[in-house]
């Protein structure tokens, strides 16, 4: 399956992922372009690198949000993409580009959804006390973090973790998460039936 990869910053989900499509833990698939709406983001280099097309788009070359939403669609329908994943997108996605990709975006967020949603969400539940966090791999809809959920995982916190440690745990979580969900993506395993997401072993 020919996947587009949507990024804001580091991109260390995205180095997972293209290191899963290497080792064959992502069968099939190739990542045809990488989007970042972040001139300096490394991710882009991590494309590069990987022999990617890597493109940054500067929002404020556009009127609105759904022009460059537009922009971004185009760009990904001339390369042939079919699934897209937000990997570290801080941008706000319109209704214009879910409707043209339904059930064909995925995202990943760093806590138990529908607990702390938005930013910062790893520091959020840190500082709530929670004794239990994790990540969450989820279609994306017009709402904020609150598309169909595919697959999560929890992380118990250890007594008096420190939040950088938290952060190293959940990421390395999610390093491994969104590699699983995709596969179980292009390898057809994934039925949406309502908001109820059945994913095939
Ligand atoms: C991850 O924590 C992800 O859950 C969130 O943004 C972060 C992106 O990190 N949506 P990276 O750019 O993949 O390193």
């Amino acid at each position: 399956m020919k996947i587009g990869v949507l990024i804001s910053g580091s991109g260390t989900n995205l180095q997972a992922i293209i290191d899963s499509i290497t080792q064959g833990i992502i069968k099939k698939s190739t990542i045809e372009v990488v989007v970042s709406n972040v001139k300096s983001a490394y991710g882009l280099e991590r494309a590069k690198q990987a022999g990617i097309k890597a493109i940054y788009i500067n929002s404020k070359e556009y009127n609105s949000r759904e022009e460059y939403d537009k922009k971004i669609v185009e760009i990904l329908k001339e390369n042939g993409v079919e699934l897209i994943i937000l990997a570290g997108y801080l941008k706000w996605i319109t209704p214009y580009f879910v409707n043209q990709y339904k059930n064909k975006i995925l995202n990943i967020h760093p806590s138990l959804l529908p607990s702390f949603k938005g930013l910062h969400a790893i520091e959020k539940a840190y500082e709530y006390g929670v004794k239990m966090t994790g990540v969450t791999v989820h279609f994306v809809d017009e709402s904020e973090d609150g598309g169909a959920i595919i697959l999560q995982e929890g992380i118990r916190l250890d007594e008096g973790i420190s939040l950088e440690k938290l952060e190293e745990q959940i990421h390395k979580v999610e390093h491994k998460l969104y590699p699983k969900a995709i596969e179980k993506f292009v390898t057809g395993k994934i039925k949406l039936e309502g908001r109820k997401v059945i994913v095939e072993k």
